[in-house]
Order: structure tokens, then C-alpha cells, then sequence
């Protein structure tokens, strides 16, 4: 059976857990926090995972490692270099991060062939996409493992051809959630019915179609062109950047609409993902089998 590691039991590496585990692979957490055995047996009841601190001892004898950590870079480099030394030389070293990159984090690693960006949407069980994102030291070989691993796991990896900041997925999300933010704090629209504006127009058209496919639609027979030239030609008002000083009133708002803490993230979350499940199927997507009934961490 194939060893996967699995670095940092947060959101994203419990879910990677599971998909793995799903996937028929050996797999093997490791993090520091005190409690993670306890921690691994809540979230990933019934699974065969083994869970420790040690990070070499986790990562020896591993097939692939899938780093999720934490979102910071010289946390990211310590633990790149003690992946690069406890693993064989033909293991990809896959980071989960979400917009550092891939060069970034191998900065003076001896095994910078083996490191790639392997981003997951969260939650990664549910959603189809994982972002490859290789550095310009990255082995052309490490990226077709990667794409095959994660194929292997019912997902769509997409590998981008050099890297950027953000990679595509988180640069789209940015600007997005930056307009956003910037109508809010304009006084145009309320948090909650941004969201539904959203769910019920962008976001269902986006779940079938993508911006350059709708654009060809838009045009009707004559395709993007022609709507670039007609309605996209009077779309020239500035867009506007939100202000980062009151970026505290839209955050009281968003807090007003759907709450904090863990039974509000509970609730949200579980409609989020029945939702996502209701969908996946009927879209063509491969939807997930959870054996204990949970997606999240
Ligand atoms: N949350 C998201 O929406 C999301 C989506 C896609 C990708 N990501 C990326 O995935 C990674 C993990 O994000 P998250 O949201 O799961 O974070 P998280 O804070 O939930 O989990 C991070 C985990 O790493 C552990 N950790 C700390 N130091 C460690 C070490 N030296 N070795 C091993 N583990 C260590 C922490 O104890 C914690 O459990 C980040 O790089 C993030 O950018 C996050």
C-alpha cells in the first residue's frame, strides 16, 4: 500500500486525510499540537491513520508527502527541509499552501526538484480542483506524479505554466472579494444580499460555465467578440478599491449576518457542503463517499 504524509492536521490536512484515506492509501499525520492523537481519533474516526509529532519519523519511508501547514513562509522552509531529508529522492514534496511560492519555499532546499504547489480548494473533499503549481527548479516529473496522484484521488488537477502569487484560483477570489468589500462599504448593497446576488447569478454560472465560456455565450452567435464590442464597451466606470481603515465595519456586518464560534461554523459549514454534494453529481463531478458521514476537520 502506497505511504502517504500528511503535514499539519489543520482544515486542510484532515480533509486530505480522509480523501487519501478513501483512495486506499497508507497515511500518516504529523503535528505538533499536543493533542493530536486525540485530535485524529475525533475527526477521522475508524480510519487507519497513525498520527505523531515527529515529523522525520512520519515522512520516512513515505511515497508522497502533502504539507498543510502553516501559512507562513519560514515555517514552510523549516519544514521543506526536513522533508527534503527524511524522504527518498524520487518522493514529491507537495505544498498545500495558498499563494507562496513554489521557488519561495524551495529557496535553498537540496530537493527543490521534488517540491510543487498541489492547492486544494477548501474543502479539498468536496471540491473538484486542485492548482499544480511548479517552480521554475521543479522536476517535469514531479509534476506529472503529482497530476497523477491527485487524479488518483477523484480531482481535477489543473497545472498552471509558471508561477504567480496566488497561483489563479486566489488571484480571480482577490479581486472579486475586494469589489465586493468596496460595494459594502459604499452603502450599494448589504452583506447578505451580496451573497445571494452572487449564489443566484455569478456563482451558478460560474459553476457550469467559466468567465471566457459565458463570454462566448453572452455574444450570442457571434461569441465574445461581439460582446465585448456592445454591452462590454459602455462598461467603463472605474472599479473602485475598498478602504482598508474600515474594513472593521464590513467585518461587524459579516459577523451580524452569520455569527461566530463553533456552532455557527458548524451550521454553515454543513449547509455549505450539502449543498456542494447536491451538486457535484449532477455537474459531471466526481462526488466524495464519506464513510463516517463527515468533510471537515
Ligand atoms: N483554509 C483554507 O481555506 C485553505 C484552502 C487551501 C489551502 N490552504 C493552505 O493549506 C495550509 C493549511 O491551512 P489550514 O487552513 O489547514 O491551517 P490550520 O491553521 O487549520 O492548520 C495548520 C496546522 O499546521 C500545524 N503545524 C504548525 N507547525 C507545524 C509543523 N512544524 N509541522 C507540522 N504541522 C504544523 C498546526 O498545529 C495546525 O494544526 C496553508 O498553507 C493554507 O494556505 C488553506
Amino acid at each position: 500500500m502506497a505511504v502517504v504524509t500528511i503535514v499539519g492536521a489543520g482544515v486542510i490536512g484532515l480533509s486530505w486525510a480522509r480523501l487519501f484515506d478513501e483512495a486506499g492509501w497508507e497515511v500518516r499525520v504529523t503535528d505538533p499540537r499536543p493533542d493530536l492523537r486525540e485530535l485524529v481519533r475525533r475527526e477521522l474516526p475508524g480510519r487507519p491513520v497513525t498520527a505523531t509529532a515527529d515529523l522525520a519519523a512520519a515522512a520516512s519511508g513515505a511515497d508522497f508527502v502533502q504539507e498543510a501547514g502553516p501559512e507562513r513562509i519560514e515555517v514552510k522552509e523549516e519544514m521543506f527541509a526536513a522533508l527534503a531529508a527524511h524522504t527518498r529522492d524520487d518522493v514529491v514534496l507537495a505544498s498545500s499552501s495558498s499563494s507562496l511560492l513554489p521557488s519561495v519555499i524551495a529557496r535553498g532546499n537540496p530537493a527543490a526538484g521534488r517540491i510543487v504547489i498541489g492547492h486544494p480548494f477548501n474543502p479539498p473533499e468536496l471540491m473538484p480542483l486542485v492548482e499544480v503549481v511548479p517552480g521554475p527548479r521543479t522536476a517535469a516529473g514531479t509534476v506529472e506524479r503529482a497530476l497523477e496522484v491527485y487524479r488518483g484521488l477523484g480531482k481535477l488537477p489543473i497545472r498552471l505554466d509558471k508561477e504567480i502569487p496566488g497561483f489563479v484560483g486566489n488571484r480571480l477570489q482577490k479581486v472579486f472579494n475586494d469589489q465586493a468589500v468596496y460595494l459594502v462599504q459604499q452603502g450599494v448593497i448589504g452583506v447578505r444580499e451580496l451573497d445571494d446576488l452572487v449564489r443566484a447569478s455569478l456563482g451558478l454560472r460560474w459553476a457550469v460555465t467559466g468567465p471566457f465560456e459565458s463570454g462566448s455565450l453572452g455574444g450570442g452567435p457571434a461569441g465574445m467578440r461581439h460582446l465585448v464590442e456592445h454591452v462590454g464597451s459602455q462598461m467603463t466606470f472605474e472599479t473602485g478599491t475598498p478602504d482598508p481603515a474600515r474594513l472593521g465595519e464590513v467585518l461587524d456586518a459579516v459577523e451580524e449576518a452569520y455569527g461566530t464560534g463553533e456552532a455557527a461554523y458548524e451550521r454553515l459549514a454543513d449547509r455549505r457542503d450539502e449543498r456542494t454534494r447536491s451538486v457535484l453529481g449532477p455537474l459531471g463531478w466526481q462526488g466524495p463517499a464519506p464513510r463516517d458521514g463527515k468533510t471537515r476537520g
